[in-house]
């Protein structure tokens, strides 16, 4: 079958895309013949390496669609020939219930991360990881919505606990996650403010629903947040952009306001003023992905045709390589989709 794959971290150079064995199903597990599998940010940290450590040589791609063409064990025969999209998290459930209990469970992955992923003709996932995508909607938007779905709508709703009438203030707002943030939060019945860094970009988080959004590169982004609060500032912040806006995004905050922190796209060494955080009664949230409830709940949206996930653009499994380049130049709204 043909794949993208590397060998070694590095950039986009370190990816080819070849001739390789197709991968054998195990029990419990099922083979899919790809349709269509997205770009996320973490494939470009799991390809650079850092602190990422993966097999290798290496496929990557957390978010894919195909057909179920062979099956591990026969509990999983019933598959067969529907076409599914993957829950991208391994474990996510014993990793959650862990947390909840107070402990730490290591066994958290991330296919495409963790395992081989869909940047090929055939994957091999955990038959525990399928749901059927509707004939009505396209394999392309269910790959687009997987991963960056799950993580937006436990950020937002489970972590952010947000409530109709409240406004959250959305970062890095072109990327894949915030374009599904932005329509949850609409349709949650929330106030949506919504950072991004282009004139274009503010255009399409406007078109996507969102109430008010600034360019972070000409205006005085957290002035105007204050003012169209009232003065009050954001009950949410859903970020991911990192340092480069933690300062700003803190200061956004209304009294008792919540930051759910899910990336660290531009660095993990934010600063925070602590006079802010008591004076405020803050608080400060991490979200990782979601369990496989919350990611059918945020499919369910996307499979009723209510929210849309953005599609930049949908490339061959040849230019797999461009596809990085692209993501990295940060001149991507939404998602882009790979085909083999
Ligand atoms: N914890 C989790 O479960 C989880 C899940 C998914 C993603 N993530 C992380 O969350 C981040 C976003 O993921 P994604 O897949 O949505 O990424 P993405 O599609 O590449 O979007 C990232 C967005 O961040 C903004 N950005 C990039 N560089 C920036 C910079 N130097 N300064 C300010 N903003 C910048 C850009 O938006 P604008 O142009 O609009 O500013 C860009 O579109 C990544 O770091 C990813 O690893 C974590």
């Amino acid at each position: 079958m043909r794949a993208a794959i590397f060998r070694e971290n590095g950039g986009p150079e370190v990816i080819t895309v070849e001739d390789v064995d197709p991968p054998l199903p195990g029990p419990g597990e099922v083979r899919i013949r790809v349709e269509a599998a997205s770009m996320n940010h973490l494939d470009l940290w799991v390809r650079r390496g850092l602190p990422i450590e993966t097999p290798m040589p290496h496929i990557g791609g957390s978010d894919i669609v195909g057909s179920v063409e062979s099956v591990g064990s026969e509990d999983l025969t019933s598959w067969m020939g529907r076409r599914v999209v993957v829950d991208p998290s391994l474990s996510y459930d014993w990793y959650e219930l862990a947390g909840r209990k107070g402990g730490f469970a290591s066994s958290f992955g991330v296919i495409g991360e963790h395992t081989q992923g869909g940047f090929a003709e055939m994957v091999v996932v955990p038959g525990a990881n399928l749901l059927e995508v509707p004939e009505t909607v396209a394999s392309e938007a269910a790959a687009a919505g997987a991963l960056a779905g799950v993580t937006a709508w436990r950020g937002l709703m489970v972590r952010g606990r947000l409530r109709s009438g409240e406004s959250v203030l959305i970062t890095g707002a072109s990327g894949g996650v915030s374009t599904m943030a932005i329509q949850y939060a609409r349709l949650a019945g929330a106030t949506v403010h919504a950072v991004t860094s282009t004139p274009e970009g503010v255009a399409r988080a406007r078109s996507l629903g969102a109430d008010y959004a600034y360019d972070r590169l000409a205006d005085d982004w957290p002035k105007a947040v204050y003012r169209n609060t009232e003065r009050r500032g954001v009950q949410l912040c859903l970020d991911s952009v990192g340092q480069a806006v933690w300062p700003q995004a803190v200061r956004a905050l209304a009294v008792g306001g919540r930051l759910v922190s899910y990336g660290a796209t531009t660095g993990p060494e934010a600063t925070l003023d602590l006079r802010l955080l008591f004076w405020r009664q803050l608080s400060v949230l991490g979200s990782t992905m979601g369990t496989h409830r919350e990611f059918i709940e945020a499919m369910s949206l996307i499979f009723a045709g209510r929210v849309e996930p953005q599609i930049d653009r949908v490339l061959s499994l040849e230019d797999t390589r461009e596809a990085h380049e692209l993501l990295e130049t940060g001149s991507v709204f939404g998602k882009i989709v790979i085909k083999p």
